[in-house]
């Protein structure tokens, strides 16, 4: 059994066990959230003994190097020795505004700090500042917009979006790191044809990379799905109504389960939609974001039909378990 050294006290991981669950098992809690290897809010380093490899996924190279990784994700070999990793610096910043989009999500705009960078579809980790809990939010605004979005859904008793949704208010500061996350528009071939799919807040990062692919000259064909159980659950119809009619090479297809359909939209499952409308995909870079199960089944279909997995980028919006 390893043993983890941690702020000078020693804590056994057991078979199977990985280094964030030893910890909270002993009582001690690191920063985490989605404890699935995606966020890297539990960014630890080693600073004896090795980490394992697995332990490292997404990381920069010259993080991996310097002992750096996930302890949501780390099953030692080794003892070790570890401590918190203040790579990433903390931004504070004040929240301009907060709009009710449908019944359960919220848009929240924040001051951009001078030295804060980033590119559109990325993600922040907020930190909410009473506890310290953080959570991953994408970024729905682009570079050349004077504040940051955020397109919150309201989880029933989830800790964070209620305290967004019930608590914040303008004038209040929001602290955050990051960015993460390589689910961005890329300008190296603008003539490609984009498909972009996503449920819910799934629309956040989507959003960014539409407006930040049009803003940078993307000429290629741009196909947009956004998907909810019934169209309540929509929002910014009318917005991306009006950016199809400005540029004619984007097309917006709102998709619901059941119930009415939009205009111009579809009724059906998102994950059967695009296939039904555009055949292959063949050629096409695709970004799919949102619901975990939704990512995944979409992932599966549109390499079947045609894309290349190089070319699918995806931003899982994973939750740790109850
Ligand atoms: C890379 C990334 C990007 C993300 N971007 C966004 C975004 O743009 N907008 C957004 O709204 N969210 C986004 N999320 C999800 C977000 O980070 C939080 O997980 C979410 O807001 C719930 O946090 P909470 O503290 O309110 O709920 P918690 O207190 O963590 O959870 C409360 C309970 O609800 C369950 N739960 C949590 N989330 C869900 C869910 N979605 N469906 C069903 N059960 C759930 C938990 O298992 C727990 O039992 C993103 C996540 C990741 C990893
Ligand atoms: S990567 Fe470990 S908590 Fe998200």
């Amino acid at each position: 059994m390893p043993t983890i050294q941690y702020d000078g006290q020693d804590y056994f991981c057991a078979t199977d066990e990985t280094v964030l669950e030893s910890l909270e098992r002993h009582g001690v809690m690191l920063p985490s959230s989605c404890k699935s290897g995606t966020c890297q809010t539990c960014l630890t380093r080693a600073l004896k003994g090795k980490p394992p490899t697995a332990s490292q996924q997404g990381l920069k190279d010259t993080l991996a190097a310097q002992n750096y990784f996930l302890a949501c994700i780390c099953k030692p070999d080794e003892d070790m020795e570890i401590g918190l990793a203040t790579i990433s610096p903390k931004y504070v910043a004040k929240l301009i505004s907060k709009d009710q989009m449908n019944e359960s999500i919220i848009r929240i705009r924040f001051e951009l700090p001078d030295e804060f960078s980033y590119r559109p579809g990325q993600f922040i980790n907020l930190i909410r500042p009473s506890d310290e809990l953080t959570r991953s939010y994408s970024l729905a605004s682009i570079s050349s917009d004077p504040f940051l979005e955020l397109h919150v859904k309201r989880v029933p008793e989830g800790r964070m979006s209620t305290w967004l949704f019930d608590e914040v208010t303008e004038g209040d500061e929001l602290s955050f790191f990051g960015p993460s996350g390589d689910c961005f528009y890329l300008p190296d071939d603008p003539g490609r044809t984009l498909l972009l799919v996503g449920a819910g807040t799934g629309l956040a990062p989507l959003h960014g990379i539409l407006r930040d692919a049009l803003e940078q000259g993307h000429h290629g064909s741009i196909h947009l799905f956004h998907a909810s159980l019934a169209t309540q659950g929509l929002y910014l119809i009318e917005e991306l109504r009006e950016l199809a009619k400005q540029f004619t090479q984007f097309e917006y297809t709102p998709c619901v389960l059941h119930g009415n359909t939009p205009e111009g939209g579809k009724q059906g499952n998102v994950v059967d939609i695009p296939g039904q409308v555009l055949g292959s995909f063949n050629g096409y870079r695709v970004y799919l974001c949102g619901d975990p199960q939704i990512v995944s089944d979409l992932r599966q279909k549109v390499f079947m039909a045609g894309a290349s997995m190089q070319d699918i980028q995806s931003d899982p919006f994973v939750f740790a378990p109850a």
